[in-house]
């Protein structure tokens, strides 16, 4: 086995390589003057399942040319199997037609990578089970929650609620209260599908003088975390916090979501930001250490 440090997430994959003791494998990367992406894997692959770290966030487009460029590359020169880990996995949120006309972007997605020699992808807390479901290779998602509750458990806030910004995302919240101890509980969230606004309603949680935490798989433009702080801020929340597996943290996400009175963000290295302090290396590890040995 041979980790590839795609260009995207060469920090974490390095992090991934020490802890596993796998061979790390560099890329030569760059940007043609037309835009268009060159990538060259700087070893052997032959005979090796050949791993690629390689995020997706924005740019999206060129990081997920960058991944199929890198399992192409794999392939083509005698890698037995490419496995793809994607920690923050883009398109995942159009796994479906919302209206009439539209695309299922993830599976145009998956079918690229499938094509480019991907047989197999490990991500972290994809938005929807069921983009998974259209990957025609195996495809499977682990979860940083239990990182991001222990992150707050072991600064002393043990039994903090932890809120969801809509049902969807209540398996999140409940696998944070497993290591926090406390209450959990979701709002009604609802998005203009034509303007992309986000309306959260107001529902009554006794949080009087505690704190809370808001768990959501992915802040981008802040709008969904800045509606709940608010909330919870009405509520009477002493102190609110927000985390998130993937920090995409679109303009002045950061900025709105700490005005709006949330004390701190708590992100994972799934997208390099401000608000990295948890990192997906032992979650990733563990999985490629099984995978090896099994
Ligand atoms: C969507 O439902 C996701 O779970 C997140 O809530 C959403 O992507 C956050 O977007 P924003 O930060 O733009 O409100």
């Amino acid at each position: 086995m041979k980790i590839v440090l795609g260009p995207a997430s060469k920090e974490l994959g390095e992090k991934i390589a020490e802890l596993t003791g796998i061979e790390k494998m560099p890329v030569a990367s760059k940007t043609f003057p037309d835009g268009e992406t060159y990538i060259r894997l700087e070893g052997n692959v032959q005979d090796d399942h050949v791993v690629i770290v390689q995020t997706t966030s924005p740019p999206q487009d060129t990081k997920l040319m960058q991944l199929a460029f890198m399992a192409d590359a794999a392939k083509r020169n005698g890698g037995s199997k490419v496995t793809a880990v994607v920690p923050y996995l883009a398109y995942a949120r159009q796994d479906k037609i919302f209206l009439q006309g539209e695309t299922i972007s993830i599976e145009t997605i998956a079918h690229m990578l499938s094509v480019a020699g991907v047989d197999a992808l490990i991500t972290v807390n994809v938005h929807s089970a069921n983009a998974l479901a259209k990957f025609p290779f195996p495809a499977k998602s682990l979860t940083a929650i239990p990182l991001l509750a222990e992150h707050f458990a072991k600064r002393g806030f043990t039994k903090a609620f932890a809120l969801a910004p809509d049902k969807g995302a209540m398996h999140i919240v409940e696998e944070a209260k497993k290591v926090l101890g406390g209450e959990c509980g979701h709002l009604e969230k609802q998005r203009d599908r034509y303007t992309g606004q986000v309306k959260v309603a107001k529902k009554a949680f006794d949080i009087k003088g505690e704190t809370a935490i808001v768990f959501d798989d992915i802040i981008s433009t802040g709008s969904t975390m800045v509606s709940a702080a608010k909330i919870l801020k009405e509520l009477g929340a002493r102190k609110v916090f927000a985390a998130c597996a993937h920090p995409l943290l679109i303009g002045d996400a950061e900025k709105r979501i700490l005005n709006a009175g949330v004390e701190e963000i708590v992100g994972t290295d799934s997208v390099f930001s401000s608000v990295s302090k948890v990192s997906l290396a032992p979650l990733i590890s563990k999985e490629l250490k099984a995978l090896k040995s099994g």
